[in-house]
């Protein structure tokens, strides 16, 4: 009974591979980039029909949002591309897929949360390439789950945590974007959503997995860096003023009322991730 997670160095996929065996009392095989190209179809097909998985967990991508702007092919070759082989090779050994997606598939334009049943409108070639892949297990009508989740820290990748407590060090004062709103959510809050999906088996389908309550980039700057004792100004900025590559939605609240319903995992407030982070990972 083996469980296939491609992107083993990844920062959900390292929290994985350290949690998931334990959690589900499986073998977890985890594929490095280097063990395995996702653009490689014929490698895909190979791992999967060999070692004949119970479930996949598809936890690679081509993450950097801005680079995606520039690297179009790359981006969809990555994020989109593989999914009908994947698909074709799960279901030829009867595994589930377990595609992890993103809030970046809406437009932001909606004030209320996004349920899963809202239609996706990417602003940006991310999210556009993950909308793709969405499609893809859909159109295959496959055995998978698609877990969106959003604005993630942890301590494998460097990440929106790393980057501002490096910042602080660095200047006088921080610029943070205050107009986008989402729930920082933390690797081990999505890896347990897995662990639960794998062991309690729910409808098959998409769910919105985040943290419980919601905030911007300024605020979740503002708590972290109180609870490390760093004092440095933080100045809330507008996402216009941010003048990033790729377009934001500025709404990524997404509902996960489908999720609870399931009873299986309630996430903890990203309030309490953040304080669960800053002292397992004490930055000072
Ligand atoms: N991070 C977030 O805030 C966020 C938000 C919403 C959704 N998500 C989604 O959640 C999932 C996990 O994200 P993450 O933050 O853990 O990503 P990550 O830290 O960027 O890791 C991605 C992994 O994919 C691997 N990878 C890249 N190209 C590959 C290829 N061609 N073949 C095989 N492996 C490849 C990378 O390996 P190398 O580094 O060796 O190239 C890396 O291990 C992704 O689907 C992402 O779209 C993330």
């Amino acid at each position: 009974m083996t469980i296939l997670c491609f992107g083993k160095h990844g920062l959900v996929s390292s929290e994985l591979m350290r949690k998931l065996p334990g959690m589900c009392h499986r073998t977890v095989l985890g594929l490095s980039h280097r063990d395995c190209d996702i653009t490689d179809s014929t490698a895909i097909w190979d791992w999967i029909t060999r070692y004949r998985p119970t479930h996949i967990i598809n936890a690679a991508a081509f993450t950097d949002v801005d680079a995606c702007e520039s690297q179009p092919e790359q981006a969809y070759a990555v994020n989109s591309a593989p999914l009908p082989t994947m698909c074709r090779a799960a279901e030829s050994v009867g595994a589930t897929l377990i595609h992890l997606s993103t809030d970046y598939v809406f437009d932001g334009r909606q004030s209320t949360p996004y349920t899963e049943t809202d239609g996706p409108n990417p602003l940006n070639v991310y999210g556009a390439s993950k909308y793709q892949a969405e499609c893809a297990i859909n159109d295959h009508n496959s055995s998978a789950y698609i877990l969106r989740v959003q604005w993630l820290f942890g301590p494998d990748r460097r990440n929106f945590v790393d980057a501002i407590l490096a910042k602080a060090s660095q200047t006088d004062s921080l610029s943070v974007v205050a107009d986008q709103w989402g729930s920082p959510t933390a690797a081990s809050t999505v890896v347990a959503a897995i662990g639960a999906l794998i062991q309690h088996a729910p409808p098959l389908g998409i769910y919105h997995l985040r943290s419980q309550e919601h905030t911007s980039w300024y605020e979740f700057a503002r708590y972290f860096l109180a609870l490390c004792g760093i004092s440095t100004p933080v100045i809330p900025i507008s996402t216009d003023a941010a003048n990033r590559p790729a377009k934001r939605p500025l709404n990524g609240v997404m509902s996960i009322d489908k999720w609870l319903d399931t009873g299986m995992y309630a996430p903890p407030s990203w309030t309490e991730s953040v304080r669960q982070y800053v002292n397992l990972y004490p930055y000072i």
